[in-house]
């Protein structure tokens, strides 16, 4: 239990928002015949809605954690010069003093941290171990000829488990792996930090310092993606006795020492927009520098504006504090129990970024041919109105040959943004999904009708394959009469 953690005298666990709300922002819940259009006119994508049909959006956490106050505030002091702002200097302060790292290349967002690796490091027939991949990682190192390989335990893909650790590299296979290829063709070890696609899972500091020997033991450099850094150091502190003691503070600098490089997505570490690179090696960085006007912007801006550029440097101060970082947790916790209570099969142990329904049990009658975990983020937008995220087939990209490369899990990712959501709400998203599972029987596949040829997830196109759709309309109005 975290320190935050307030005890009712009723004895129930409810999470506690530590924050008051000072802003905010309209929300728009519209009857479901209107969803039944908007989710048509997406495509039967969700990433295809607008907000004004959307009421709770919980498609992800990137860019839209809610920002504090003192973020807001240091955004009026952004110093708008095209080389050497203050505003950079700041943000470089920021990244010494909490990531602990002395080099600081911005980029501006993950994914170009990502590009700008991938131009460095990747070449035609280099092999990146990973413990997990991400959708734009995978897509950057297969761009430039590069293969992956994900090097899980298989505890890992157990959807339902009691592991703290699942995003643990698998040290045995690592080291197998390694003195299969060479050292030669590994330009680097990438570790994700509360891995994003097997449910926000994350791994102990015990097997990053064991990653870390094997890495000293072939001399292979380490790269950490600390998208989702604050959390994963959260629930170190809950789960590994080592540091149960220590400070978020101290935790994630034990975890970015033993990395040689450090990238994040700023639109999640600190809540804000931007991203970065990070290194203690003089090497590493004038390997990477040239590459930062190429693709970003100058050095001390990196295409993001110094506003953004403050709001990051306060954000990646207040990942330190317990009470911003375990919010989003204890939320996702909370909407986990609860729907378990409710019969619907989740990914446990409940992990970051946000709640994991296991769309294979929700919809078993749907194949993985017709996108379980796609349809079921249709289904359910259709009759809530909340905006989910497919991370499931759809979210996979072809192989080489053009084949379909089915996901080791389908997942509707119901994402719980950083002091976003109240418990009102959250409860809300509870009993729809509840009604969901009881009606589950309705849902049916879809089919694509438009594929890009890279991350398909984003733009793709697709089609109910029957007409459930409407028929889970008339179910939702039989049961709720005129309600939204
Ligand atoms: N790495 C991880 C672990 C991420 O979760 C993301 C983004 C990125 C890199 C890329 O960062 O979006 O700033 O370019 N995750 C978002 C999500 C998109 O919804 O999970 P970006």
């Amino acid at each position: 239990m975290s320190n935050f953690q307030v005890k009712f005298y009723s004895g129930e666990t409810i999470p506690l928002e530590l924050h008051k709300v000072r802003i905010v922002q309209k929300l728009h819940l519209v009857p479901i015949e209107r969803r039944l259009e908007a989710i048509n006119e997406a495509g039967f994508n969700t990433f295809g809605l607008k907000t004004t049909d959307v009421f709770l959006d919980m498609l992800t956490d990137s860019g839209t954690n809610a920002m504090s106050d003192n973020q807001l505030a240091s955004m009026m002091r952004a110093d708008d010069a095209y080389a050497g702002s203050q505003s950079f200097i700041r943000l470089e302060q920021a990244v010494q003093d909490v990531l602990d790292k002395k080099y600081f290349l911005p980029t501006h967002q993950g994914r170009a941290a990502e590009n700008v690796l991938a131009a460095a490091y990747v070449r035609k027939g280099s092999r990146i171990p990973m413990n997990y991949h991400f959708t734009t990682a995978l897509a950057h190192i297969t761009e430039r000829g590069g293969q992956i390989v994900e090097l899980l335990y298989p505890e890992a893909y157990k959807l339902k488990s009691s592991h703290p650790f699942k995003g643990n590299m698998n040290l045995e296979a690592l080291e197998e792996y390694i003195q299969k290829h060479g050292k030669i063709t590994i330009p680097y070890i990438r570790m994700e930090a509360s891995t994003n696609l097997i449910g926000g899972q994350p791994f102990s500091i015990e097997n990053l310092r064991a990653v870390r020997s094997i890495a000293d033991k072939y001399g292979i450099r380490l790269v950490l993606d600390a998208s989702l850094l604050g959390e994963n150091a959260f629930l170190v502190k809950e789960r590994e006795e080592e540091f149960k003691d220590a400070s978020l503070a101290d935790i994630i600098k034990i975890m970015t020492g033993l990395a040689d490089l450090v990238y994040f997505s700023a639109r999640k570490l600190s809540s804000s927009r931007g991203g970065g690179i990070c290194t203690n090696d003089e090497t590493i960085y004038k390997e990477l520098e040239a590459l930062i006007p190429l693709y970003e912007g100058f050095l001390t801006y990196g295409g993001i504006s110094t506003r953004e550029i403050e709001a990051m440097a306060v954000g990646l101060y207040e990942t330190q504090d317990e009470t911003i970082i375990s919010q989003s947790p204890a939320f996702i916790s909370y909407f986990v129990r609860e729907a378990e209570k409710r019969g619907i099969s989740m990914v446990t142990p409940a992990g970051v970024l946000g709640a994991h329904v296991n769309a294979m049990d929700f919809c078993p009658h749907v194949p993985q041919t017709q996108y379980p975990a796609g349809a079921l983020a249709a289904a359910f937008f259709l009759i809530s109105g909340v905006r989910g995220m497919e991370r499931g087939s759809i979210s996979n990209q072809r192989d080489e040959y053009g084949n379909e490369t089915y996901a080791d899990m389908e997942l509707l990712r119901l994402a719980v943004p950083r002091r976003v959501f109240t418990l009102s709400q959250i409860n809300y998203v509870i009993d729809r999904l509840s009604w969901l599972y009881d009606n589950r029987d309705l849902i049916g596949g879809l089919k694509f009708v438009y594929e890009p040829p890279v991350l398909r997830f984003f733009m793709g196109r697709l089609a109910p394959v029957s007409d459930w759709p409407q028929k889970l309309l008339a179910k939702f109005r039989e049961d709720f009469g005129d309600s939204l």
